[in-house]
């Protein structure tokens, strides 16, 4: 059913499960800095320790054996390899650790797939304005190519960064990710613009000084639900799909994959907003410049983050200044969806399909790797989690659909994530993993729940002798 090459895989980020925060000369991230704030994060909790996978990789390994991943996503911890953020100081620990990581992987014939970016900015960096200054996609360039340099030799599969719209609202909007920022309706556009620009260099810089010789390919993982109106053909409902599917995945797809620039539906939305309540300035939603690297066309492939998906509806209220009101629009859930632990994940194996149809028929058949997709648990752990190995199965069922019978060119599928880790502002509570680790244990153990069993099984049962790249 599934491709030669295809990937198997699973995926972690750098602060969800490394701790060590202040190991060996690592620089703070904003991550650091606002889990140690009050109030932040549910009970206080942080990634200080994490799964400590910073000293306790060699555990994270034979989890991946484990497994018989083909292959295994992690992020960098950028302040742990340039505490201030920039390539004035290098921290040669850091360089080894992600040294050792790679060679160990290769060594156990799984082929790393590399995040630069998954949520933790340097602090240093943010003190100098974080991702709303416009210098920050030279300091990510300088970053990305200290990064090819260092580790291309190894790694051929690299992701600059991780969900853009998520770090842009989450962060910048709505104040409950770091950096904590609640700057409504102007932020988080700046902050997706700069991500797009400093992904864009960086492309150009991998294509043009590192793909010659090292032969990788390099993209951005968007993560984007499934929309459909809530009642279809009813006029209203489909153009509010439209606008939502625009302003979410479109937002960084249609930049990267089509025109070089936001969907014009996205740009009018915030523009009529605007001008409803007498926005004077220019466009909040900024411009590219023609004088940077051009960004149509710097992804070599289509990463994509599948949760969930969502019914729409027009209507989100209106008059004022914030990215739910341009949008205009009200998302739902069908009573129908199955919830998965935390309250947004209503699982939808079907939506995964159709969103996949819908990149290959809008984004022009580009390869794509699935680069999350996960079930969680919440309250009393069930090692035995049927349920969640049901939705594992469903899931890549559909996916297998998408490539067969709609023939789109999915390469991969990773699952978020191989541990239960920190997951962010919902701290311990909510566990993702495939394998469970007891954090109330000095030695944090791992222990595979019978979903990261299957999903063992299932990888034995498709992957080929020759999938290893
Ligand atoms: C993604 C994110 C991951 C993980 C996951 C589950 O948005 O990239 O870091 O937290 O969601 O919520």
């Amino acid at each position: 059913m599934f491709p030669r090459g295809f990937a198997w895989g699973a995926a972690t980020a750098a602060y969800q499960i490394e701790g060590g925060w202040q190991a060996d000369g690592k620089g703070p991230s904003i991550w650091d800095t606002f889990c140690h704030e009050e109030g932040r994060v549910f009970q206080e909790q942080d990634g200080d320790v994490a799964c400590n996978s910073y000293e306790l990789w060699d555990k994270d390994l034979e989890c991946i054996q484990q497994l018989g991943l083909t292959h295994y996503r992690l992020s960098l911890s950028w302040a742990r390899l340039l505490p201030d953020g920039t390539t004035r100081h290098v921290n040669q620990k850091g360089v080894q650790y992600y040294n050792k990581v790679i060679d160990d992987l290769l060594a156990s014939d799984v082929s790393p797939m590399v995040t630069l970016y998954h949520f933790d900015l340097p602090q240093a960096l943010q003190d100098q304005g974080g991702w709303k200054s416009e210098g920050i996609a030279a300091i990510f360039d300088s970053y990305a190519m200290f990064c090819f340099q260092t580790f291309g030799d190894r790694v051929k599969l690299w992701i600059t960064i991780n969900e853009p719209s998520v770090c842009a609202k989450l962060g910048h909007e709505d104040g409950v990710h770091a950096p904590g920022l609640k700057e409504q309706g102007t932020a988080a556009y700046l902050v997706g613009h700069n991500m797009l620009r400093a992904h864009a260099m960086a492309w150009h810089s991998y294509d043009s000084l590192f793909r010659p010789e090292q032969k990788g390919a390099v993209s951005l993982a968007i993560n984007s639900d499934w929309l459909e109106p809530l009642r279809p053909g009813c006029e209203e409902d489909e153009a509010a799909t439209g606008r939502d599917l625009a302003c979410t995945l479109g937002w960084f797809a249609w930049p990267l994959f089509v025109t070089g620039d936001y969907p014009e539906i996205m740009r009018s939305a915030i523009d009529s907003q605007s001008e409803k309540l007498g926005y004077s300035g220019s466009s909040r939603l900024p411009r590219f410049s023609k004088d940077e690297p051009a960004i149509l066309g710097t992804a070599d492939f289509f990463a994509l983050n599948y949760y969930t998906s969502r019914k729409v509806t027009a209507g989100g209220g209106r008059g004022q200044m914030c990215m739910k009101s341009d949008r205009d629009v009200e998302e739902v859930l069908d009573p129908s969806w199955f919830i998965c632990g935390v309250s947004w994940l209503a699982v939808v194996p079907g939506g995964l399909r159709k969103l996949l149809k819908y990149i290959k028929d809008t984004f022009g058949s580009p390869a794509v790797y699935i680069t999350e997709n996960g079930f969680s648990q919440v309250g009393p752990v069930q090692m035995e989690d049927v349920r969640r190995c049901e939705l594992f199965k469903d899931t890549i069922l559909e996916v297998a659909k998408a490539i067969e019978e709609d023939g789109v060119d999915v390469r991969g599928y990773f699952a978020w994530s191989l541990l239960d880790n920190f997951e962010w502002a919902d701290g311990f509570s909510v566990r993702f993993g495939l394998f469970h680790v007891d954090f109330s244990d000095a030695e944090l153990r791992r222990t595979a729940y019978r979903s990261g069993r299957e999903y063992g099984e299932m990888i034995m049962k498709h992957k080929r002798p020759t999938d290893v790249q």
